[in-house]
């Protein structure tokens, strides 16, 4: 059975002081859970104080971005040497703020998808539509085109070590939420695509996650389908209170899901 997981994308927000106080008491609410994973992604120039102080903890630091060159004359870029280096096992790539700002595009996104699996990193690797794309009803052939591209030449053995995020471009810190029913749409259709490159026993072990204006009290409408293992949580991963309960919600259904699977 695939283990939940919640992941907070920090984004570029969040003074120090503020990092460190959300962090200890992370570490404090966590250590109790045991049915669910938790992530943290904050910024590059936090993540060596962060690593010292969850040390021992059951929290995994997570990059937002890599190059996926190991060195060079990249001014401005960090490699994954440099993040093995910090014990950061996790890594975001393909954010749609990287695809919309940074202009990344897919064959940059499956460059850096085989430089993590390279350097052991665990990728989460975000796909999503925009409101256009949306409303032309075509979101399930544009992800898959993502998925696609993103995943080409993988084998088998590295399909199965990668998270997925499912992240409708227009549900991203705009506060409207894409419904349960329709994440798990594409959820299910992603995973079906994994299937199709890999075997259905590496597809029933990818994580796939739903990111988009998740917050505590909507959260379980996403999270009670069994095939969402998880979510990418932005703004509401920047307050504690909010973020603890969103991680206690995967909890609970997680052991619901075990005990009713
Ligand atoms: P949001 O961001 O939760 O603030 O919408 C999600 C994300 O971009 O990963």
């Amino acid at each position: 059975m695939r283990k939940k997981i919640i992941i907070g994308n920090w984004k570029m927000n969040l003074s120090l002081a503020d990092a460190q106080d959300l962090v200890f008491k992370l570490k404090n609410q966590v250590k109790t859970k045991s049915a669910v994973e938790v992530a943290i992604c904050p910024p590059y120039v936090y993540l060596l104080t962060l690593v010292n102080i969850l040390k021992g903890s059951n929290i995994h630091i997570c990059a937002q971005n890599m190059f996926h060159k190991e060195n060079g004359a990249y001014t401005g870029e960090i490699s994954p040497e440099m993040l093995t280096d910090l014990h950061v096992n996790m890594v975001i790539v393909g954010h749609s703020e990287r695809r919309q700002y940074f202009h990344e595009t897919d064959s940059d996104i499956n460059l850096k998808i085989k430089s993590a699996l390279k350097f052991s990193f665990t990728p989460i690797f975000c796909v999503g539509e925009d409101l256009k794309v949306r409303e032309s009803g075509k979101a399930e052939e544009w992800v898959k085109r993502q998925i696609l591209a993103g995943l080409k030449d993988l084998s088998k053995i590295d399909l199965e070590k990668i998270i997925v995020a499912y992240e409708p471009i227009w549900a991203i810190g705009t506060g409207k939420i894409c419904s349960g029913e329709d994440a798990n749409k594409i959820v299910k259709m992603i995973r079906e695509t994994i299937k199709e490159l890999s075997t259905n026993i590496v597809s029933e072990k990818v994580r796939i996650l739903y990111g988009g204006s998740i917050k505590s009290d909507n959260f379980s409408e996403h999270i009670k389908y069994p095939d969402i293992d998880g979510g990418l949580v932005g703004g509401a991963s920047l307050k504690f209170e909010e973020f603890a309960k969103i991680i206690d919600l995967a909890d609970s259904v997680h052991a619901l899901h075990q005990s009713h699977p």
